[in-house]
């Protein structure tokens, strides 16, 4: 169990969770999280989006039950925290790039905190959040509003480059990174999938990703792919 620290409305359904604990982990990683009962049944899937001296911040957007409760919580409540969990991004050498839409952002701050000297690219199809706690960490800072923030990146600059957002997002950055590689560049392509999600740690299936090599599971292979390995079938 952690104590909120803080629970902070930043915009239209976002919202800044810090807890205090002693939790960690690797840039890329999830906790699940509970701010209930009995009901809902399930934990929700939420990533590390930095760490601190006094425990560890969430960012996240609601969307349904779980994430409404999380967005009640008041400094001084309790909340269940298990994790880490998940692969997260690996450890790389080079030029990097952090591509987020929307609350997939969320994972790139501690990414951005960790890897000295990447840019970061943020795309927002409303009013953007957070974005100057991305600006002390980032070489470069790219934020768009309204259009298509992979149209801002070429990959071809970069060794790695990290991509979480909505799924259509995360087709086009696999698109791109073939183009870029048939184009004779070398870069590695990572996708956060962030998949719905029930048990969280390999035991249900229902997170299931299509990949090359068969079926995997974004909770203990992922969420972090090599975008050439997915398939995306629709
Ligand atoms: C590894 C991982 C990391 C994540 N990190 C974050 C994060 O940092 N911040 C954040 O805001 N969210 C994150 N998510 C998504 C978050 O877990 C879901 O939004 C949350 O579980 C929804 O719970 P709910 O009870 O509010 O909504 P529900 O009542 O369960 O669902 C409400 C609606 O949202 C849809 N939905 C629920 N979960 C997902 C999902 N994973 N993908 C797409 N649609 C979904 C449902 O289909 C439904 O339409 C992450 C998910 C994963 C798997
Ligand atoms: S969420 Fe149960 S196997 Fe991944």
């Amino acid at each position: 169990m952690g104590t909120v620290i803080s629970n902070e409305r930043l915009t239209d359904g976002v919202y800044h969770l810090n807890v205090e604990g002693d939790y960690g982990g690797r840039i890329g990683q999830f906790y699940m999280l509970r701010a209930w009962g009995a009901y809902p049944i399930l934990s929700r899937p939420v990533s590390i989006h930095a760490v601190n001296d006094n425990g560890i911040e969430f960012l996240y957007h609601v969307v349904g039950e779980g994430t409404e409760l999380l967005s009640r919580l008041e400094q001084g409540d309790a909340i269940g925290l298990e994790g880490p969990f998940g692969n997260g991004f690996p450890e790389v050498e080079g030029r990097v790039a952090l591509v987020g839409g929307g609350i997939g952002i969320a994972p790139l701050l501690y990414c951005a905190r960790e890897l000295p000297n990447c840019d970061v690219y943020l795309g927002f199809s409303r009013e953007p959040f957070r974005t100057e706690e991305f600006r002390s960490h980032a070489a470069k800072l790219t934020v768009d509003v309204g259009g298509l923030i992979l149209d801002s990146v070429d990959f071809s600059e970069y060794d790695h480059v990290f991509v979480c957002g909505p799924h259509p997002m995360l087709k086009a950055a696999q698109l791109k990174g073939i183009s870029a590689e048939s184009a004779g560049s070398k870069t590695n392509v990572y996708l956060s999938l962030e998949n719905r999600m029930a048990c969280g740690i390999g035991a249900c299936l229902v997170c299931s990703v299509s990949c090359r090599d068969g079926q995997r599971k974004a909770c203990t292979d992922g969420p972090v792919f090599l975008a050439e390995e997915v398939l995306f079938h629709d």
